[in-house]
Order: structure tokens, then C-alpha cells, then sequence
């Protein structure tokens, strides 16, 4: 990551997915600048973050196309030149937050959805494009979710802003990649206790079901930015288009037994005789 420039959207707090990116490609010799909402930014802590990375905050709501013009023009003219890598680890839904279930959905609510969790991407690939503020081999990634092509109780219309974000993600990529090689991908992450992830309901159970199901475990937000790294190095340079999982095997799995376990009164009868688990 020496000397790439890159644009790190999304970091509220210590928890945030995007904060440990921010953290990590700074520690990989990266320079970055830092956006995040005029809210956020001043009721947060993300100037703790921009102070320790020595590193500019640029507030852009990114529903606002002219935020984000704001956001790349700037970022060019800090980091001299247009960057490597963006980040967008943006997601929100004021029906998840007002409790509005998806058989009652408030569609002005549904709309800002799909516009904060989904169209930003858009706007912001579109901004990036028209700008040229993209160098050539750049890595985009977003952040997505698995209930963009399963259903999983709770997690209501960012479903259907996921399923979007990802759609967006293949769709432009195919244009920018033909273009410019810049390249787009999602990663889609295990649950992880952060703001946004604990106001979806149920969030404790999911991430307790998430881990006995995953192989691996469920993927930790340092672990989830190791894996941005990585896609934003140059050893990734002909992945594009994808939705990549980065979830310890939940994806790939139907039951495991730690899950099942849940339901039983013992696992004796999946033992052998010396006590070890037969996996089958
Ligand atoms: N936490 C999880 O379980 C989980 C799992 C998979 C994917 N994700 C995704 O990871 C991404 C980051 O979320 P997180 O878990 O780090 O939580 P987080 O709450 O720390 O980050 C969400 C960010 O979105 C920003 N945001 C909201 N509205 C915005 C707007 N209009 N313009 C610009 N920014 C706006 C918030 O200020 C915040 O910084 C999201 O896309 C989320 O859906 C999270």
C-alpha cells in the first residue's frame, strides 16, 4: 500500500468496519483522507481518528451528488493526484431504526434506504468517473451483507438495498473496468457488533447462530479490513465484479453441528469413543 492515495467513507467509531480500514492502510504506508456525514463528523469521534492518522475529514452526505464532487475534488488536490482506493462502509435504514417491519414498510423511509445503502454507490462511482479522480488499476469495494441473496430474519429493506449495492457493484464494473481497470467489488461480511450492526433486531442471537454456523468463526472488523487491504494491493489487480465472502464459511454452510448442538441435549451420539466430535 506504499504511496497509494485512497478516499476511506463510513468511520463513526472504534467499532466502525471503515475505521479499522482507515487504521490498517495508514499502518500499510497508505495516505488517506476521511469522509463521513456533517452529523457524524461533528457529534462523533471521527476527528480522534483523522488527528491520529494526521489525515483530513471532508463531511459529504452521500445521498448528495455535489457532496461527493466535493469529496473526490478534494481529496485529489490533498493526496496530489486521484487516488488508488475507496472505501464505501455506508449503510442505514430508517425503517429498521423506527422499527417498521418489512410487511409495514414507511416507502419514504424504503427510498432513503435504497438511496444511502445502495444509490451512494452509485453516485459515488459516477462522480469518481466523471472526475476522472480514479487512477488506472484502482480498487473500489463496498461493504455488503448476506441477506442481499438470502433471506435472514430482521434485516428488512437493507436486504433489498444490499441486493442493489451489489448489482451496482457488477454493472459498473464492467464499464469502469472496460474503461479505466479500475475495478469494483463487494466484500460481504459476517455480522459484526458495530452501531449500524446492532440496530438490527436480534443482532446478539445472529451473531451467537453466525458463529456456530461459520467454520472459521464469524469475521471480526480487523479481519474484515486485512481483507479490504488486500483488495485494495495490487495482488488483486484482475478481481472485479464480485461479491466476495468474508464470513468464515457461513455462506458455503446449510447446518453445522455447533448450530444443531443448539437444539439437542447433548452431542454424545456424534462422538467416538475416545470423546472427539465425528464432523461426518
Ligand atoms: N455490522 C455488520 O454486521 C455488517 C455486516 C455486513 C456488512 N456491513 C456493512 O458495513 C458497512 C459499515 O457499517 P458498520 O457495521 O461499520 O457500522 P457503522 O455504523 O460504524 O458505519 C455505518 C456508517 O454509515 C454512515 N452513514 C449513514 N448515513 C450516511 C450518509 N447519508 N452519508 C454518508 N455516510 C452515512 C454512518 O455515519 C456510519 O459511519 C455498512 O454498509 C454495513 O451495512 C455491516
Amino acid at each position: 500500500m506504499k504511496g497509494k492515495k485512497g478516499i476511506i467513507f463510513g468511520a463513526l467509531n472504534e467499532k466502525s468496519i471503515a475505521w479499522k480500514v482507515a487504521e490498517r492502510a495508514v499502518e500499510e504506508g497508505a495516505t488517506i483522507t476521511l469522509s463521513n456525514t456533517p452529523v457524524a463528523v461533528r457529534m462523533g469521534t471521527v476527528s480522534a481518528l483523522s488527528d491520529k492518522l494526521h489525515c483530513e475529514v471532508i463531511p459529504a452526505d452521500a445521498t448528495s451528488v455535489e457532496d461527493l464532487e466535493n469529496v473526490f475534488n478534494r481529496s485529489v488536490e490533498i493526496l496530489g493526484g486521484p487516488v488508488d482506493f475507496v472505501l464505501h462502509s455506508i449503510g442505514m435504514s430508517p425503517n429498521v431504526r423506527k422499527g417498521r417491519t418489512y410487511d409495514d414498510l414507511d416507502y419514504s423511509n424504503l427510498n432513503k434506504t435504497i438511496d444511502i445503502s445502495a444509490i451512494s454507490f452509485h453516485k459515488m462511482l459516477q462522480v469518481a468517473k466523471k472526475l476522472n479522480a480514479i487512477a488506472e488499476y484502482g480498487s473500489v469495494v463496498a461493504l455488503s451483507y448476506i441477506a442481499s441473496q438470502r433471506t435472514l430474519f430482521g434485516y428488512n429493506d437493507m436486504a433489498d438495498a444490499k441486493a442493489m449495492l451489489e448489482s451496482i457493484a457488477r454493472s459498473f464494473g464492467y464499464i469502469y473496468g472496460r474503461e479505466h481497470n479500475v475495478r469494483i467489488n463487494c466484500i460481504s461480511q459476517s455480522p459484526t457488533a458495530t452501531t449500524a450492526g446492532q440496530g438490527i433486531k436480534g443482532m446478539d442471537n445472529l451473531l451467537d447462530f453466525a458463529n456456530r454456523m461459520s467454520p472459521l468463526g464469524n469475521a471480526d472488523a480487523a479481519e474484515c479490513a486485512d481483507y479490504c487491504i488486500s483488495m485494495f494491493s495490487d495482488l488483486t489487480k484482475k478481481v472485479t465484479m464480485q461479491t466476495l465472502y468474508h464470513d468464515g464459511g457461513f455462506s458455503s454452510m446449510g447446518m453445522s453441528l455447533r448450530a444443531m448442538g443448539q437444539y439437542e441435549k447433548g452431542l454424545d451420539e456424534y462422538k467416538d469413543e475416545n470423546g472427539n466430535i465425528i464432523y461426518g
